[in-house]
């Protein structure tokens, strides 16, 4: 367990890691991708709470994959049914009693804020796996990396961001890192109603002051965009399932959407999909979802070794 003297570092909100920090993490990454085998013990007798309270494929999966391929062990929960969660223990007990039995976790809970909750006052670094509709920073960190080896940077990027951007966590955490860039523009592609939330565009886009649009035709800015980056309607945020089928066909990229778009442009999705990107793209050298779930492991064996302070050099050290 890690000495509680100094001041833990955890990833709660992309904010938590400045551009530095995050971009060290990145070439660490890539270090990582080119050099799996170099970094296959350097978790050795370490453990990594997987607490997942809300459904999870990649992102769960990616993260016990990380921890094993740099030898370290997992224990976990994989929904909320069978916790202790079911039996009313608090978010705050059980970060208490995993503080005991792992070094680092990852949590994914339903209720925005819950990792935070927990960070304050775990004793291991807390990673947030997605919280509600609110954030969801290894996305993002997963996202950048992909970004980073099809674009070589993030600097003069216009990006169209497609879907369901009131819920999608996924959206948000990007954007809250896009903004740091220079020469940055985004077109928010959405149905009215699932417009990118007020604040997010009072407080983050705005501020940055970076160039935005909200439009509801993606046909009528595909040829300006270098990433598209679509999204699945989130279903289980919708207070109402006639809204939910209302909304959930608005956005259904097809081969011919995308005639008019660059050769280079990169096509990127969270996954999972459920209609919005057709199967006949999968196979088109601008389709980088797949790519973009493998980067997943890369990110997150970094993400590991950066909190648990066994590379060196990629966060900062914070003092209480
Ligand atoms: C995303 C999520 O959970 O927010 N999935 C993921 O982690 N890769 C996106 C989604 O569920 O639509």
């Amino acid at each position: 367990m890690q000495n509680t003297e100094e001041k833990m570092r955890h990833l709660i909100d992309q904010a938590d890691f400045s551009t530095q920090e995050t971009e060290r993490l990145l070439n660490l990454a890539e270090d990582i991708s080119a050099n799996m085998q170099a970094y296959s013990k350097k978790c050795e007798g370490k453990i990594l709470a997987t607490l997942f309270y809300e459904p999870s494929t990649r992102t769960r999966l990616s993260f016990e994959s990380a921890m094993m391929r740099l030898g370290g062990g997992v224990i976990g929960v994989a929904s909320a049914d069978s916790s202790s969660a079911a039996k009313g223990e608090s978010v705050a007990d059980t970060i208490r009693m995993i503080s005991c039995y792992a070094d680092i976790a990852a949590m994914r809970h339903f209720k925005e804020g819950a990792p935070a909750v927990a960070a304050n006052i775990s004793s291991i670094p807390v990673i947030n796996a997605g919280d509600g509709g609110h954030q969801h920073p290894t996305q993002t960190l997963t996202d950048l990396l992909t970004i980073k080896k099809c674009k070589g940077g993030f600097d003069n990027l216009t990006i169209g961001l497609c879907g369901d951007l009131k819920f999608g966590r996924t959206v948000h955490s990007l954007i809250k890192s896009l903004v740091r860039y220079e020469g940055i523009k985004f077109y928010f592609i959405s149905p009215e109603e699932l417009k990118v939330p007020d604040y997010i565009i009072d407080e983050i886009v705005r501020t940055s002051g970076c160039e935005y649009k909200e439009v509801n035709d993606m046909e009528d800015v595909m040829p300006e965009l270098d990433i598209l980056y679509m999204t699945r309607v989130q279903k289980e945020r919708f207070f109402n399932e006639a809204d939910y089928v209302r909304l959930k066909d608005s956005y259904i990229l097809t081969l011919d959407k995308l005639k008019t778009a660059k050769e280079a442009l990169a096509i990127m999705h969270p996954l999972p999909r459920v209609n919005e990107i057709a199967v006949e793209i999968d196979g088109d050298s601008r389709a980088m979802y797949f790519k973009q779930a493998q980067n997943g492991v890369y990110i997150r064996m970094a993400l590991i070794l950066a909190l648990l302070g066994i590379e060196n050099g990629i966060l900062e050290e914070k003092h209480a």
